[in-house]
C-alpha cells in the first residue's frame, strides 16, 4: 500500500449507497479520520446548538443544510491535529458550489492525493438498504437488518460496539427518503462533472456485497 503524507478521499453517492460503509473500512485501512457531514450536524441537533437547529429543518425534509453552514463546519473541522494527514469525506461535498469551495481549501491544495469515489446504486436499492438500517446514535456505527442483523436484547436492536439501543434516523421515512434521493439527482451532476474534469473522479459498482465494493475502491487507490 502507497503512504501519503496528505491523503483525502471525498465518497460521492446517492443517499444508501454505502458512504458511510466504505467510509469507516478506510478509516481503518489509512488511519484518518472520517469526516461526516451528516454525522456532524445529527450530533449538533443532538445537543441542540444553534447550528442544529437549523439544519434540523432541512435534514427533516431531505434537503440541503444551507452551504455556508456545511463549509463552515468542515473548515473547521480540517484544522483540527487529527486531520493533519488527511481524511475521509462522507457526504462533502454536495453541489458544485460545495464542490469548488472544497478544491479551494489550502488544505486540499496541499494534498498529494485528492482522489474522490463515486459509489452508485440504483434508487430502488437505496430505498430497500435505508429502510432497513440501524443506526447508533452514541457512536454512529450503522447496522442493516437485510445484511448482518444486529444484537437483540429484550426486542430491542444493540449496538455491539457501544451497547447502545440502536435507532432509526429521522430521515429514513419512505417520503423523505425520496425526496433525498431526488435532492441528490438535482444537484449531483454538475460536481461529478467539475471532478471528473480535474481528472479526480473514479466510479465504482455499489451494487455487490460491501467487502468488493472495499475491495474496489482500495484498488482506485493504489
Ligand atoms: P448524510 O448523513 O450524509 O446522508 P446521505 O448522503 O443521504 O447518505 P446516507 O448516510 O443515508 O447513506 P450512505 O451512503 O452513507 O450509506 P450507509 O453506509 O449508511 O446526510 C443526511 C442529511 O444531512 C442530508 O439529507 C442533508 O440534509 C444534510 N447534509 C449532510 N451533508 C450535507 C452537505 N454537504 N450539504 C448540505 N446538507 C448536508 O449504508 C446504508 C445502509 O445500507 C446501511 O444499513 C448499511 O449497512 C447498508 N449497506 C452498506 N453497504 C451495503 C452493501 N454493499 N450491500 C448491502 N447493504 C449495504
Amino acid at each position: 500500500m502507497k503512504k501519503f503524507s496528505r491523503l483525502i478521499v471525498v465518497l460521492l453517492g446517492p443517499p444508501g449507497a454505502g458512504k458511510g460503509t466504505q467510509s469507516e473500512m478506510l478509516h481503518k485501512e489509512f488511519g484518518v479520520p472520517h469526516l461526516s457531514t451528516g454525522d456532524i450536524l445529527r450530533d449538533s441537533i443532538k445537543q441542540g446548538t444553534k447550528i442544529g437547529k437549523e439544519a434540523q429543518n432541512y435534514m427533516h425534509k431531505g434537503e440541503l443544510v444551507p452551504d455556508d453552514i456545511v463549509f463552515n463546519l468542515i473548515e473547521s473541522r480540517v484544522n483540527e491535529d487529527d486531520c493533519a494527514n488527511g481524511a475521509i469525506f462522507d457526504g462533502f461535498p454536495r453541489n458544485l458550489s460545495q464542490a469548488k469551495n472544497f478544491l479551494n481549501l489550502e488544505y486540499v491544495k496541499n494534498a498529494d492525493l485528492v482522489t474522490s469515489i463515486l459509489v452508485n446504486i440504483s434508487d430502488a436499492d437505496a430505498v430497500k438498504r435505508l429502510s432497513s438500517r440501524r443506526y447508533c446514535p452514541k457512536c454512529n456505527k450503522i447496522f442493516s437488518l437485510a445484511v448482518k442483523p444486529p444484537k437483540l436484547e429484550n426486542g430491542t436492536y444493540i449496538c455491539d460496539n457501544c451497547g447502545t439501543e440502536l435507532e432509526i434516523r429521522d430521515d429514513d421515512k419512505i417520503e423523505t427518503i425520496k425526496n433525498r434521493l431526488s435532492v441528490y439527482h438535482s444537484f449531483a451532476r454538475p460536481m461529478l462533472d467539475l471532478f471528473d474534469e480535474r481528472a479526480i473522479l473514479r466510479i465504482v459498482d455499489g451494487n455487490q456485497e460491501s467487502t468488493e465494493v472495499s475491495k474496489l475502491i482500495i484498488k482506485e487507490l493504489s
